[in-house]
């Protein structure tokens, strides 16, 4: 039986004026699973997002999402496919509640059918869904806070309910535990794990234990490259992924190969 793949890039080149960012990527993600993204600082990673959900535009190469060629594509029709990406903290409406946040970010998913919303009825719906929303990224307790007013890792938790809003089939989080101590770091892997049941995540991450812990697969990028793919046990006994996180052959003693070690 072939794979089914949800996403896929071929032959995928950016070039920023001779500079190649993103160098031949052939990329497969496979429908429902969680797909890593790594690579040294300067990989290309972010400028591959930025491709897929083409905010940038390809130099050369293919984009296809559920077998259907998405070049062409804006990102607005990207979206509307239901690839979706979680932007940053800027995303969230600071002076909202959080409540308010995803109920604004519900409606932005209906913005087509205007009429509708007027009904009492409908926004009640609205609300029992905001809570649900808020309920699987455990905010329900914050749900009249100011999202301003929350600790940072709760801000990525009400990040990703408004992602969640928008009932993405393919959802892209870059970094989504960058900046956060231990603790927030354990809450939002958690909740990556949670909502990867029931949808594709394409990430890129740092965290290698994040990594470890989440990922079916993992692609490692280097310089624009493909360097590598496959499970976590697999990746990080490669040699050659150690140096290129290292910049030097890897050995015993050096801390990021025992610390590849201890998750592998
Ligand atoms: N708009 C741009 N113009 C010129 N060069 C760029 C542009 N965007 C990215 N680059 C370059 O492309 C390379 C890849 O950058 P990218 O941001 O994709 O890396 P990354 O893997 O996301 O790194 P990090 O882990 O630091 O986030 C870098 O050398 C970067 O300087
Ligand atoms: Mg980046």
């Amino acid at each position: 039986m072939s794979q089914d793949y949800i996403l896929e890039t071929r032959n995928l080149v950016k070039e920023f004026k001779g500079f190649t960012a993103v160098d031949d990527v052939n990329l497969k993600v496979e429908r429902g699973t969680i797909h890593a993204l790594i690579g040294p600082n300067g990989a290309g990673k972010t400028t591959v997002f930025n491709l897929l959900t083409k905010f940038l535009t390809p130099t050369r190469g293919q984009l296809l999402f559920n077998g259907r060629d998405i070049t062409k594509a804006d990102s607005a029709a990207i979206a509307r496919m239901g690839v979706v990406r979680s932007f940053q903290i800027s995303a969230v409406f600071p002076h909202l509640t959080v409540l308010e946040n995803v109920r604004v970010a519900l409606q932005q998913k209906r913005t087509d059918s205007f009429a509708f919303w007027r009904s009492e009825k409908v926004l009640d719906g609205l609300n029992e869904r905001a809570l649900e929303l808020l309920d699987s990224v455990g905010l329900r307790e914050f749900s009249h806070a100011k999202a301003v007013d929350l600790p940072y890792g709760r801000k990525r938790s009400l990040e990703i309910a408004t992602t969640l809003a928008l009932d993405p089939e393919l959802l892209l989080l870059d970094e989504p535990t960058q900046g956060m101590g231990h603790e927030d770091v354990s809450v939002v892997a958690e909740l990556i794990k949670e909502v990867g049941k029931e949808r594709t995540i394409l990430m890129v991450e740092h965290n290698l234990n994040v990594v470890a812990d989440l990922s079916d697969t993992i692609t490692v990028l280097q310089r624009g490259a493909i360097l590598t793919e496959g499970d976590y046990q697999a990746v990080s006994a490669d040699p050659r992924v150690r140096e290129a996180y290292m910049g030097v052959e890897a050995d015993e003693t050096s801390p990021a190969a025992s610390k590849m070690e201890a998750v592998g």
